[in-house]
């Protein structure tokens, strides 16, 4: 298993451009299965979760050709059943129950198993197959939802921690061939299903109101092939960004939304970094004392819990004391005792993450828990004294394109070693 060795207090500096979004690659690859006819995703990042998601699609019985960021799929004949082996490893694979029932009006999936960030349960996914008038069963690990015909309805899909993003991405694609009008409220507002929602458009879907919290979608009899061009990537962005303020004297990243990262800006602006940007392009650099923060966790366009560990590796180098409130998985600071060998100060008292800063960390070998967290990990170690080996990269690997060779283009001294 490979490992992902840094010699801290190198400073960063130059450009890099950010990869697609691999939280709207998912979902728009199991889209695909809406259609007998070709679809052409473009700027699919090479990640291990994106290389699951074309393996299901092939297990789904498409035709799935991959070229450099292009995945062309043709689902002209599939069958419904997703077994445990094909969908253990990834979570998001229950984006393709929507599309199933949407095409097939039944589909038999796997569930997903725990996971370190908190439990993650699907209710508000299986009521909303419910109100369009599927059964839905749960047996032996499996989820099978079935209905003679979808038929169009208004569903909440607000939980008691907001509203839910691959469950708003599952009922819209189960919704699109419903019979009728089917109102989502509650909707997850993410940028990712706004581009979801975007290609769903570009196939033949009806949808208004994406990146609101009510969607209304007019079912239709069948969809069509599209071509699209996936957006960037706002975590990894994000993560760049808090890459150069950690260590960094001037990092630019290009092919960037501002208007998606604007949280994270505003975050790095408070905490006294200089932040510049131009079309999309956005350049983040020292600019003298920074100042402790008190961020908490939000749906979009609040701070996004995928940018909560990462936060959390700055602030422990930052001044002052600073104050993380996870409100989505309140359970996600697995890095904190991996941040703590490394010198870090911070208490934990429930979902709140109290951070004294601290003058400087120190490199320890450390151990990635779930993507995020081995971000925040990588982040400390360029900051820290001496060497950091972070273990269990493949963490890394699902959702980063090519992070190691991102931040030795930018001047960091890591390299992937096998242990
Ligand atoms: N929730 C429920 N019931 C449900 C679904 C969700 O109670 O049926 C709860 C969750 O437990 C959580 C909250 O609602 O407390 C929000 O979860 P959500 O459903 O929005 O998460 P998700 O759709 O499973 C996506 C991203 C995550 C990201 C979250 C929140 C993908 C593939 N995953 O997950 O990304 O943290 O939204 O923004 O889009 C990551 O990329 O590292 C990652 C974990």
């Amino acid at each position: 298993m490979d490992k992902i060795r840094i010699h801290g207090g190198h400073e960063l500096s130059g450009s890099i451009k950010i990869s697609g979004s691999k939280n709207s690659a998912l979902p728009i690859l199991a889209a695909t299965l809406l259609t007998r006819e070709e679809c052409c995703i473009r700027r699919v990042p090479d990640l291990s979760d994106t290389n699951y998601m074309v393996q299901i699609l092939a297990h789904l019985g498409a035709h799935v050709e991959r070229a450099s960021g292009n995945v062309a799929v043709t689902a002209e004949k599939i069958n419904s059943v997703a077994p445990y082996d094909v969908v253990r490893r990834m979570r998001a694979s229950v984006c393709v129950i929507g599309p199933l029932l949407g095409r097939c009006k039944e589909a038999t999936v796997s569930l997903p198993g725990g996971c370190v960030i908190g439990d993650r349960p699907i209710d508000l996914h299986l009521k909303g197959f419910e109100a369009l008038g599927a059964a839905v069963r749960v047996e032996n690990g499996d989820v099978r939802v079935f209905a003679p015909k979808l038929t169009g309805a208004i569903i909440n899909l607000r939980g008691k921690f907001g509203p839910t993003v691959l469950g708003t991405d599952n009922v819209m694609m189960a919704s699109v061939l419903a019979e009728g009008t089917t109102v989502i409220e509650g909707a997850a507002q993410e940028p990712e299903v706004v581009d979801l929602a975007n290609f769903l458009i570009k196939m033949g879907a009806k949808i208004e109101g994406a990146g609101t919290r009510r969607l209304i979608i007019e079912g239709v009899k069948e969809l069509h092939g599209a071509e699209h061009d996936i957006i960037p990537d706002r975590i990894e962005a994000g993560t760049f960004l808090v890459a150069g303020a950690i260590a960094g004297k001037g990092v630019t990243l290009k092919r960037v939304d501002p208007e998606h990262v604007q949280s994270v800006t505003n975050a790095l602006t408070s905490c006294g970094y200089k932040i510049d940007f131009r079309a999309d392009e956005i350049s983040v650099s020292p600019n003298g004392a920074t100042t402790p923060l008190e961020i908490s966790t939000e749906p979009y366009p609040g701070f996004p819990t995928d940018m909560q560990a990462q936060m959390c590796a700055l602030l422990s180098t930052t001044d002052g004391i600073s104050v993380i409130t996870e409100n989505i998985f309140p359970q996600r600071y697995m890095h904190v005792a991996e941040l703590k060998r490394m010198g870090a100060n911070v208490d934990l008292e429930g979902p709140t993450a109290v951070i004294k800063g601290v003058d400087q960390l120190h490199g320890a070998p450390v151990m990635a828990s779930d993507l995020r967290a081995s971000a925040a990990l990588v982040l400390a170690g360029l900051k820290a004294e001496g060497v950091t080996e972070v273990s269990r990269v493949y963490h890394i690997d699902r959702g980063y394109e090519h992070l190691d060779e991102k931040l030795r283009d930018l001047g960091a001294e890591i390299e992937r070693v096998q242990a």
